[in-house]
């Protein structure tokens, strides 16, 4: 392991541009299940919940169960040491960008600035008719089942629902990000679901040093990793960061 962190941290000093590719797994040592794997949320609820024409079908039960798992679980969530790590490397010029799978905002509340949310936020719910735009953290869900305090319209997360496009500007500054750096870093990603799973796979092609960290092996480690560092996010990044002083 020590040689793999050397070679990381000899990679990441060297490097011109540094971009982080981020999953479910960075936010799990701030007491976030994944959503695959061990304790994952998709072995308790259905992903169906997630899934845009049920959403907007069966508006009831889809929101329950977003609300359990969105809001009143993820509502006093920090972040740890592994978004700090990132958000100090922003500042010191270190790394350029996060692109994030996750929808919990804890890069942001870390302190990162350019932050591309592949799959939108938890943090903004909008209604689908008048477009009123709501912040979670300052809402309090009255209703089991929340309309529009404006016009009673149905409100939606502002994050990715299965069969829902990626944001558009997320997905070409995803892109821009992957083709011009030079290491990305794949954190806590699975590599299960498309399109987030070819960003690692573009910034590879174009010649990136891909340094992967997750406690287990992922269907990136033995195709697109050079330097696969086993671990958690918060351990490992504070072991790059204490070998790059
Ligand atoms: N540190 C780093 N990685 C970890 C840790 C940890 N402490 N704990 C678990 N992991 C790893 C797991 O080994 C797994 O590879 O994090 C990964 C989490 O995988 P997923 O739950 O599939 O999360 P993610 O890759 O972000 O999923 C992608 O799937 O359901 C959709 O929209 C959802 O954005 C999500 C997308």
């Amino acid at each position: 392991m020590k040689n793999q962190l050397e070679q990381a941290a000899h990679a990441i000093k060297s490097a011109k541009k540094i971009v982080a590719f981020t999953g479910a797994g960075i936010s799990v040592e701030s007491g976030i299940p994944p959503f695959r794997g061990e304790g994952g949320i998709w072995n308790t609820y259905d992903p169906i919940v997630l899934d845009l024409d049920y959403f907007f079908s069966h508006y009831s039960q889809a929101w329950q169960a977003i609300k359990s798992i969105f809001y009143d679980f993820l509502k006093d969530k920090k972040p740890n040491d592994a978004h700090h790590v990132l958000a100090k490397w922003e500042a010191n010029s270190r790394l350029e960008a996060i692109i994030t799978q996750n929808i919990d905002n804890l890069h942001i509340e870390a302190g990162s600035r350019n932050v591309i949310e592949f799959h939108g936020n938890a943090q903004r719910i909008n209604c689908t008719d008048c477009g009123l735009l709501i912040e979670a953290g300052k809402w309090t869900f009255t209703e089991k089942t929340p309309f529009c305090p404006d016009c009673g319209g149905r409100l939606k997360p502002d994050f990715v629902f299965f069969g829902e496009n990626i944001p558009h500007q997320a997905f070409l500054d995803s892109q821009q990000a992957a083709l011009t750096c030079d290491v990305m870093l794949i954190i806590g990603a699975s590599g299960e679901v498309s399109p987030a799973n070819r960003i690692p796979e573009l910034a590879k092609t174009n010649g990136a040093t891909i340094i992967e960290i997750n406690p287990g092996e992922t269907l990136y480690t033995n195709r697109v990793t050079d330097i696969y560092l086993k671990g958690a996010a918060g351990k490992v990044l504070s072991d790059i960061d204490t070998a790059l002083q």
